[in-house]
């Protein structure tokens, strides 16, 4: 059998994902929830209630076709600027979801984890936090970070933060750091890096996501707002994937 053959043949011919060759581990920033509210003359919080719904969906679907890894970005360290009713909106979301999820973290064998600063957020969404993340500590299906109050500059801060305590203690020589043990003390530790990152809304940044592990990841950038996100737009995004030439600094 030629070489093509065999590509098209392990390929679903509909949406072009290779099923046997996916990303280990899948990164998302889940925006425009208020230009899709805007859109239909909703206020800004109806587009967070549609976007949580889609993040339900879309962790469904990666949890159904194999994926390991899925990050998602909740809320930044920068979205605090936003009108506290926003805020306490999509907390409110966070807290809902949190509930649905002490079940269904055991009933669909999700581990469920959160990168960011926790001790910003209110004590009851601390203690569901916990909770969860420790009831699904041992699930072996897809592995589920949310980024909430999470940006990738503090996250390095902190690091070095640590760094520096280990340093003046003693415990540690400043030879001894290399790229690892940064790694090690970042959020992600232990999680391998997002090989995809995915932006929907047609903003082409980062903001503040996922600096320190995204140094070689690939990015898919699309238009559709991420109420709208689909597992076909999720497809699309796998299909560009595979058709990449990932060189990592070489030939
Ligand atoms: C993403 O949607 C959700 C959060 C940042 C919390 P946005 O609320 O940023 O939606 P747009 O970008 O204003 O459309
Ligand atoms: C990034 O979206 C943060 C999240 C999706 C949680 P933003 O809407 O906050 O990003 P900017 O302000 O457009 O860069
Ligand atoms: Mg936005």
């Amino acid at each position: 059998m030629c070489e093509e053959m065999v590509f098209f043949k392990n390929k679903n011919r509909k949406t072009g994902v290779d099923k046997n060759n996916l990303p280990e581990h899948i990164a998302i920033i889940m925006d425009g929830n208020g230009r899709w509210a805007k859109k239909r003359g909703l206020p800004r919080t109806a587009g967070h209630a549609a976007g949580s719904e889609t993040f339900r969906k879309i962790a469904t679907y990666c949890n159904d076709i194999g994926i390991k890894y899925l990050s998602v970005y909740a809320f930044s360290t920068e979205n605090w600027k936003r009108p506290k009713e926003e805020v306490d909106a999509i907390m409110g979301l966070l807290e809902k979801y949190l509930i649905e999820a002490y079940d269904s973290v055991i009933k669909d064998n999700i581990r469920l984890t959160f990168w960011g600063e926790k001790a910003a957020l209110s004590e009851k969404l601390q203690a569901m936090i916990h909770e969860v993340e420790e009831r699904s500590r041992e699930m072996t299906g897809l592995h589920v970070n949310v980024c909430l109050n999470y940006g990738g500059r503090d996250e390095i801060a902190r690091a070095v933060k640590s760094i520096a305590k280990e340093v003046i203690s003693g415990k540690i020589n400043p030879e001894t750091i290399d790229e690892t043990f940064i790694s090690d003390r970042l959020y992600s530790a232990g999680t391998p890096d997002p090989e995809l990152i995915i932006r929907p809304s047609g903003e082409i940044r980062v903001s503040n996501f996922l600096l320190w592990q995204s140094a070689y990841s690939e990015y898919y950038f699309t238009d559709v707002l991420w109420p709208d996100f689909t597992s076909k737009v999720l497809d699309e995004a796998i299909a560009a994937f595979q058709n990449r030439n990932r060189r990592f600094g070489g030939v």
